[in-house]
């Protein structure tokens, strides 16, 4: 049975992922390693957590004791990282809980994995690091993000990003070991934590609080339903070429203003609301600090070398989303009851 280690698997894109393997592929056994940040929720899991191909461990990748054991005790073949500090707000807070995780926990996994594989390294091996296209910075109106587009991040998140990329981009080119990354677009959907941008607002139209919109609104994203991410980080892990780099992303990119209209309108209709009553909790704050203008990837290698592309609309994947959170109050409340908010209250007074 292959063993494959997914990190940061209780958090948002991680829990699709498990779902995604641990139901597609009995013969894997599919090892969930995470530390329970106020991301990380195994009520992401419920409906899989029983299946005899899945195992739950909590721990720290910035614990090197910890991990170099656990590498040697259960012998991983394949190791899917996505754990990881990933709210650009919160980098602009804390930058060095960033550092510490993204980079360091990035290495130590990295060292581990080398350590077991040195003697044995079989075509089964692969470490597949799950980055984003923040590493890339900040594009003006015209051109796309292409897997040559020289680096340049700008917060302390997507240097984090940026700079374990390069380190597993380095244990590839120094020590030969079987690496692929993949960087995607803005996610959106089901289970992601209320401090993004979408189930912020969905929360906030939801409970009539107001929705702060950085700047003027005209920063643009390019937005991709994280079911699709998962789908394409299962067509990269089987079939990737080691070495090489993959762009994830929509081809639907919004202004952030606009897509908060068209969420306030697909709100309105579920909440039986007048037409225009959630657009009024519209409220324009301060600017992001160093906020970058805009993001568009162009998985045109993806499509061409994998056959990969996005199986939802946007409106469709919208609505799926809304329709998530208005079920799952249960789950948002249970996120949300921690006093993480009240000291991101404190710093953004936007709740
Ligand atoms: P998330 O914040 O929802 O989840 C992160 C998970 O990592 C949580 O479960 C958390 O408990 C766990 N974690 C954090 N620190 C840890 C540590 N030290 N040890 C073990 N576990 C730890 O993040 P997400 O949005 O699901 O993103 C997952 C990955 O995908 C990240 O690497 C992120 O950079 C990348 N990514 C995200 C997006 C996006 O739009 N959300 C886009 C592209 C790439
Ligand atoms: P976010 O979801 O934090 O993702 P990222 O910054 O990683 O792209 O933010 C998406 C966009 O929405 C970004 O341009 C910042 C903006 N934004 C707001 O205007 N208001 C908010 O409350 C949040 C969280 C984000």
């Amino acid at each position: 049975m292959k063993k494959i280690l997914i990190t940061g698997g209780a958090g948002f894109i991680g829990s699709h992922v498990i779902r995604l393997f641990v139901n597609k592929y009995p013969d894997y056994h599919i090892y969930n390693l995470d530390k329970l940040t106020y991301a990380g929720n195994l009520s992401n899991l419920t409906d899989i957590e029983n299946k005899s191909n899945y195992t739950f461990i909590k721990g720290d990748i910035t614990d090197e004791k910890f991990i170099t054991e656990l590498f040697t005790t259960i012998s991983f073949d394949s190791v899917i990282h996505l754990a990881a500090e990933s709210h650009v707000d919160r980098s602009i807070l804390q930058p060095m809980e960033f550092i510490n995780t993204n980079i360091l926990g990035t290495a130590i996994l990295l060292n581990a994995a080398k350590a077991i594989w040195k003697e044995t390294q079989t075509a089964k091996n692969v470490f597949y690091h799950i980055s984003t296209d923040e590493v890339f910075g900040s594009l003006g109106q015209e051109g796309f993000f292409t897997e040559e587009t020289p680096y340049d991040p700008r917060s302390p998140y997507s240097a984090s990003k940026a700079g374990s990329d390069h380190l597993v981009r380095a244990y590839h080119h120094t020590y030969d070991l079987p690496v692929i990354i993949s960087n995607c677009s803005n996610n959106y959907g089901p289970n992601q934590f209320p401090e993004k941008l979408i189930p912020l607002m969905i929360h906030h139209i939801k409970n009539n609080k107001p929705l702060p919109v950085y700047g003027k609104g005209e920063n643009i994203r390019d937005w991709l339903y994280v079911i699709d991410h998962a789908r394409a980080i299962d067509t990269i892990f089987h079939h990737g070429t080691h070495g090489e780099t993959y762009n994830i992303g929509g081809i639907n990119e919004w202004k952030n203003i606009d897509l908060i209209y068209l969420l306030c309108n697909i709100m309105d209709k579920k909440l039986n609301r007048p037409d225009g009553t959630s657009a009024e909790l519209i409220t324009f704050v301060k600017d992001r600090a160093g906020h970058d203008m805009r993001y568009a990837i162009d998985p045109g290698k993806l499509q061409k070398t994998l056959g990969w592309s996005p199986s939802l609309q946007f409106e469709e994947g919208l609505s799926l989303t809304v329709d998530w959170y208005l079920e799952n109050e249960g789950w948002l409340n249970e996120v949300t009851s921690g006093n993480y908010l009240k000291y991101y209250d404190q710093q953004y007074n936007k709740r």
